[in-house]
Formats: structure tokens, sequence, C-alpha cells
């Protein structure tokens, strides 16, 4: 029999002894049929995650971003798709510009889309397209000539002291309609050239936000600032008071007298943070206006992407104001209900604690923007083992293709590409964690993870009469058995704890080896020095620990693990 790693679902069967290590069930993994494979992309809520259902099952997005102007001709991509799969990508995150698409008002030509479409088909890899229309960064600089050149008819923003600055105002009806019928046009072109479901999700525009000041001053935008903050808006925080609202917004609304009604500062405060929240609003009805002309005539997931608030960041507009920020997700959700996912692009080093506050109520977790080297690769595991990612992606992949073998996420992925069904149903049954691990950071030097009948601490790896650890280690473990678990690490020593009761966690067996094809391979038995992690046996009694663990070097490898306890 074919010995295959499952999920606790059918840990039930394995206790009747049913079953040794079947195949996985669940929805991702049942017999395909040809409907399936040709449903449209969705999202699914499977147990506490969101998933991406493509092709009838479950898609862990193994993903990088392209620099903005790479994906604008298939001359400069040809030598790059072939470099994107050895880095063991599954999905590729790619412009396409509203000035290429209709370079003339009203007629249309898809060449980048088609051109995207073979080049990811001919190298079996997934797209995600980032539509850029009226902002890119905040900025407008992707949007046609006669868009750009006619500002009564595409009106910009204005400052407090009335300056007009280069970025397209939200109010514009004009912009609004020709954006979303150019974005609309692309979609339709998408649901009749696509039938494979190549394209499994879009992002509509980029980084949007508002740059240099708190609101936009522009008499349109004065306007809506001094008008009732809108019914929908108000029947929103209504409905969602209490557990129901980020507490950072209740806590505005509740000290400007929790009114049911009025201007936006008599219902939220005067200050920054409504300026803000009112940007959120026109920038999340405008993205609305986009994403819902898109899903009219085909319904893929859409997401929109956060120019994060960096440390040094004073106040909006320092950062884009009004963005889909942590902060402001209350007022985007209100806003924008045909965006499904508001996405951070994290490239601060505290990765743990921001995908965490962009995962709030209820937010499904997905990062376009990210980094890659082993902090890219420590990321990856802590989003799609700890917080349950349909998927991470590092930004300008492009340029760290030029050597896929020297790039640590290509090994990260392929581990994770070996591991991704199984990885799957173990999110959606709330039986995987994931640990991210900073030398520099005291706090974060190990993560301790209650599954199953004992607690998992993943700690930096130590090396025998030195002080020094490395830089960074990440894992992530899975509960595949009664007492059993697969662990894949870097730079990190792992250990068990009973959850309860007297008793010390002994390491009954321990191999190092592959999953190929859902077959656990056993490469080595792992035994002393490769699990032997302390010999003062008598203080790590003392510590409830045997001494053994296992310990996984700089390379990212798997370890299957039974535990007993004496
Ligand atoms: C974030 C943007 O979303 C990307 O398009 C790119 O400009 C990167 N920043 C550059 O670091």
């Amino acid at each position: 029999m074919k010995k295959r790693l499952c999920t606790t679902a059918a840990l039930a069967l394995l206790a009747l002894g049913t079953l040794v290590l079947s195949g996985c069930g669940g929805a991702g993994s049942g017999a395909k049929t040809a409907v399936a494979e040709t449903e449209i992309p969705r999202l699914e809520k499977r147990g506490e995650v969101t998933q991406l259902i493509v092709g009838g099952k479950p898609w862990l997005a193994l993903a990088g971003e392209l620099h903005n102007s790479s994906s604008s001709t298939a001359r400069y991509m040809a030598p790059i798709w072939p470099r994107l799969k050895a880095l063991n990508l599954n999905t590729v995150l790619a412009v396409v510009a509203w000035e290429q698409v209709e370079p003339t008002e009203g007629t249309f030509d898809f060449t980048v889309v088609d051109d995207l479409l073979k080049g990811a088909r001919e190298h079996d890899l997934k797209l995600m397209i980032l539509w850029f229309g009226a902002w890119k960064n905040g900025i407008t600089s992707y949007v046609p000539d006669w868009v750009q050149r006619d500002p009564a008819r595409f009106p910009l923003v204005r400052t407090a002291e009335g300056n007009t600055l280069n970025i397209l105002s939200t109010l514009g009806e004009q912009t609004v309609a020709a954006d979303a019928r150019a974005y609309g046009e692309m979609m339709k072109h998408l649901a009749a050239v696509d039938p494979q479901r190549t394209v499994i999700m879009i992002q509509v525009q980029n980084e949007v936000g508002l740059h240099g000041d708190t609101r936009d001053y522009h008499p349109a935008a004065a306007e809506a600032f001094a008008a009732p903050v809108p019914q929908a808006l108000m029947d929103y925080l209504a409905a969602h008071d209490g557990a129901g609202l980020l507490p950072e917004l209740q806590a505005a609304w509740n000290a400007a007298g929790h009114r049911a009604s009025g201007t936006w500062e008599q219902v939220f405060g005067r200050g920054d943070y409504t300026d803000e929240l009112f940007m959120a609003w026109h920038y999340a009805r405008y993205l609305d206006t986009v994403a819902a002309a898109g899903k009219a005539v085909y319904p893929l997931p859409t997401f929109v992407n956060a120019w994060i608030v960096q440390p040094q960041d004073r106040r909006p507009g320092d950062y884009p104001s009004g963005g889909p920020q942590a902060q402001n997700h209350d007022i985007w959700r209100a806003g924008a209900p045909n965006i499904d996912i508001l996405s951070p692009d994290i490239y601060l080093p505290d990765f743990p604690t921001i995908i965490q506050s962009y995962s709030r109520l209820g937010n499904p977790v997905f990062v376009p923007e990210s980094t890659v080297g082993v902090a890219g690769s420590a990321n990856a595991f802590y989003a799609i083992g700890q917080m349950g990612a349909i998927g991470y992606s590092p930004f300008g992949i492009d340029s760290r293709a030029a050597d896929p073998a020297a790039e640590p996420i290509g090994r990260a992925y392929a581990t994770l590409g070996s591991l991704s069904e199984l990885i799957l149903e173990h999110q959606a049954a709330g039986t995987i964690r994931g640990a991210w691990l900073k030398a520099d950071n005291p706090a974060i030097r190990e993560m301790t993870h209650s599954l199953g009948n004992y607690d998992v601490k993943f700690a930096l790896r130590t090396t025998r009469g030195s002080a020094d650890v490395p830089p960074m280690g990440y894992g992530l473990v899975m509960l595949v058995g009664e007492d059993e678990y697969l662990v894949a690490g870097y730079d990190t020593e792992v250990t068990f704890q009973p959850k309860s009761g007297p008793g010390i966690a002994g390491l009954a067996r321990v191999q190092a080896g592959d999953l190929v094809g859902g077959e656990w391979v056993p490469s080595r038995w792992l035994n002393g020095d490769e699990i032997q992690l302390r010999y003062d046996l008598k203080a790590a009694q003392a510590e409830n620990l045997s001494g053994q663990g296992l310990r996984f070097r700089g390379d990212t490898t798997l370890q299957r693990v039974w535990l007993y306890t004496y």
C-alpha cells in the first residue's frame, strides 16, 4: 500500500486502524471532474481560513510579482518565464496597464493579456493580473495619454493650499466610468480567451491612497467632506457596532458621540484620522465600481494591495491616505463589497505583527508583495503555516531569477510545493502552525505552538559550545497522526512537551525525507548527534525536556517524528 500522509480528518480512521496513511480527503482532493477543472476560480471558507479554489481544488500560490515594466512585452518576458519556473513558482503576478489596453479611447488592444496567457501556459504557471489603471503607488502614471491630457474631464487632486497634484481625484465621475469600462473590457476578453483559467485572481489598481495631504481638497471632494456621511456607511456601522468593527474605528465613533448621522467630522471627530476615513471611503467606492464592472462579466476573486504605514510616517499623506491599510479596513469593507481581499505589501522586518493586523475581521490572508532571501522564505512559511495564507509573493521576482539555484526562496518553494496539498488540508483542519524566528529580536527568538497532545517549540538553531545563533530561522509543523508530526524547518531546533499531565516527550523515531507525490520517502533515520540537543539531562528534565529534538540547518528540509511520553 502506498503510504500517503494525511490530515487529521483521517485521524479517526487511523485510530480505528483502517487507514495507515491514506490520501487526503476534503473539497480539494476528490476525483476531479471536467466541470471542476474549468470552473471559475473562487474563494471558499474552509474551516477558519479562506482558500482560493482553482480547478475545483484549493490552490497554494507560491508566487512572485514581476517588476512593474517586465510584462509590457512578450520579448522582454521570453527569457524570464523559464527562470521563474526554476524558482519553483506556480503563480506569477504581472501588470496589465490601462495605457497599453486602450491607447485610443474606445479602441482596445489585449496583446499584453494574450502574451501573458501564452507565456504562462507554456510554462505551466498560473497568473494574477494587476490592473494598473488610475493609480499605481497612489500616483497617476499608467493611464492613457488621452486621460492624462484632459484634466477638465478627468480632474486632479488639490492640496489644502489649492495646488494641483498629478493624481486623479477619486471624485471624477468620468474617470471612474472610463477606468471601469476599460477594466470591464479586459475582464470580458479574459472570460472569452481563458477557459483554462490561467488567470486565477485579479488586483485592482496598485497601492492606492493620497500622497502629500490627509485628504483631497478638490471642490467636489470638499463638498463631499462637508456633506453627511453616506447612509450606506452609517448602516454598516450600525450593523457591525460592537465586536464587528475594528477597535480604532469604534473608538473614534464612540468618542465623537456614537451618532447615527452627521458630517464626517461630526460622526468621527475632527482630525487626520477622519480625513483618512473620508479618503478610504472614496477610494473604496471608486475601486468597487471598477471591480464590479469586471465581476459583472467575469467574477474572478479580486484583491487590492496596501502601501502600509512606515515607522517614519507621522500622518496620513506621508503614506497614501485612505488606502486599504489595516486601520481603514471597516471602511473598505463597507465601501467595496466587490473586493475580496485587502492585502498588505510587507517590506518591513516585523512580518508576523503586520500580517496579523491585516487578518482582522476575517480578512483572507494573501501577501502580493514582500521580500525574497531567507527572510522572504521565513515570511512565506509563517504566512502559509501560521496565518492560513492563500499564498506569498516576493516583489521583483524576475531580477531574483537570474541564478535560481542561489535564491533561498526557490528551495523554500520546492518544500512548500511538495507539501501543498497536505498544507491546504491542514490549514482547513486547523492542524498546522508556522514559526518565524529572528536573532535580533529577543521576543521572537523562539515560538511555541500548541498542537495535538504537545506544545511544539521552535527556537533558533544553537551550536554546542557557542553562544552564536543564525540571524533567522523558520519552520512549519503539521499534526499528521496520533503523536506524529511532519516538520519543515530552516536553522531551527524543535522540541516537544506534553500539553497536560506529568511526563516528558520522547522521540520514538525521527526520519528525514521528502514527500513525493504525497508519499513519504525517508532519506535517513535520524538519531545520535542529529537529534541530541543537550547532555545536561538533569537540567533538561527539570524543564520537562528530554534533551532531544529536531535540528534543522541552513537548508529547508523535512523531518517526520513519532513521539511517546515517559
Ligand atoms: C510597491 C509597489 O506596489 C510596487 O509596484 C513597486 O513599486 C515596489 N513598491 C518597489 O519596491
